[in-house]
């Protein structure tokens, strides 16, 4: 909290120096107190010029996902007022969840330097090495049924992929329920999690991983050949602070729409970035494997395909390999 006070502080006359004493008087803390912390923010990558006389100055910040780097630039009217940032923390979904529980509120932000755990869909682990990536968890508390979450999920990829497009100037692709992909290899994930009775939301978790600034040895053998980043696909690093800025303005447009305006536009928008219709697949789903061709995504979100021994299915979870060539429905 101190450290956010004083770069407030320091923010706040970004060409002059503000002296040691000053700092001290304004936040109402010891002059060792604000040296100690100044040493801290230096070994956390902020670089602060100091002079005997003058004082302190903000030469450059570090990109950090911390409140107080990323609020004032996130551009948002109600989602990320309140973000919860960790240096280190087991999953920023757990957290979520936890805080929701405790009636944190709607549009509040959970986003972690790095995860120990980071968790992925079906019980798999999300690499989340520290300052690389996006790894973050919003709460939501849509007055729908459980039934329609789903919608909630297919909203949540939507934004993530228009966010990557706008972002980058590619073409992502959703893979059903919710992988965003560019050319073939996955680029995020969403891990989404809800907390109901029978007919009514009491909250929703949306987490969201996104490979921002992986290089390609940074991943495990086991997915490097299906996994990329933004900085692989861009040829340059990307800044952390302006993709979350882009991301959280999507969800919010896209949540927006989704309350106001129903699934239909979030289903129309979703379909063009899935591009699923005569899509070959092979579908795990509960320990059943259906291999077909997909038809559609239904008004519920769930994966309709016809398989080969052409009988209809409909799935409502599971993952999805695309085989080769596309078919003509
Ligand atoms: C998947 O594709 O399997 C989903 C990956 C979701 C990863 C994100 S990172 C932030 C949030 N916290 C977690 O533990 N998981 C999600």
């Amino acid at each position: 909290m101190l450290d956010e006070e004083i770069l407030q502080l320091l923010r706040e006359s970004p060409s002059s120096f503000l002296s040691g004493e000053e700092i001290s008087r304004r936040l109402d803390v010891s002059r060792t107190a604000v040296w100690k912390r100044i040493e801290h923010l230096r070994t956390v990558g902020y670089e602060i010029e100091a002079s005997t006389r003058k004082g302190y100055r903000l030469i450059r910040s570090p990109d950090l996902l911390t409140p107080s780097e990323v609020r004032p630039f996130l551009g948002t009217k109600w989602m990320g007022t309140t973000i919860h940032h960790f240096h280190l923390i087991d999953s920023t979904n757990s957290k979520a969840y936890e805080l929701a529980l405790n009636g944190a509120e709607e549009g509040e932000v959970v986003i972690a330097e790095s995860q120990k755990k980071g968790r992925g869909r079906l019980g798999r682990q999300w690499l989340s090495p520290l300052f690389s990536n996006l790894y973050l968890s919003v709460i939501l508390r849509p007055e729908i049924p459980p039934y329609q979450a789903s919608l909630v999920t297919l909203m949540a990829a939507v934004a993530t992929a228009d966010a990557i497009r706008k972002f980058s100037g590619l073409e992502p692709l959703i893979k059903w329920p919710n992988d965003i992909l560019l050319k073939t290899k996955k680029v995020a994930g969403l891990l989404n999690e809800i907390h109901s009775e029978m007919d009514r939301i009491h909250f929703m978790i949306l987490g969201i991983g996104v490979n921002l600034n992986m290089d390609r040895k940074m991943f495990s053998k086991e997915i490097r050949e299906g996994a990329t980043s933004l900085k692989i696909e861009m040829g340059q690093s990307i800044s952390r602070k302006a993709f979350l800025q882009c991301l959280l303005q999507e969800l919010e447009k896209w949540y927006e729409i989704f309350l106001k305006e129903g699934a239909l536009p979030v289903l129309k928008t979703w379909r063009e970035l899935a591009q699923i219709k005569g899509r070959p697949v092979k579908v795990t789903s509960f320990g059943e494997t259906l291999v077909g061709v997909a038809i559609d995504v239904d008004p519920d979100g769930a994966l309709i395909l016809k398989t080969e021994q052409g009988e209809r299915k409909r799935v409502v979870a599971g993952d999805v390999e695309y085989q080769a060539k596309n078919v003509v429905l």
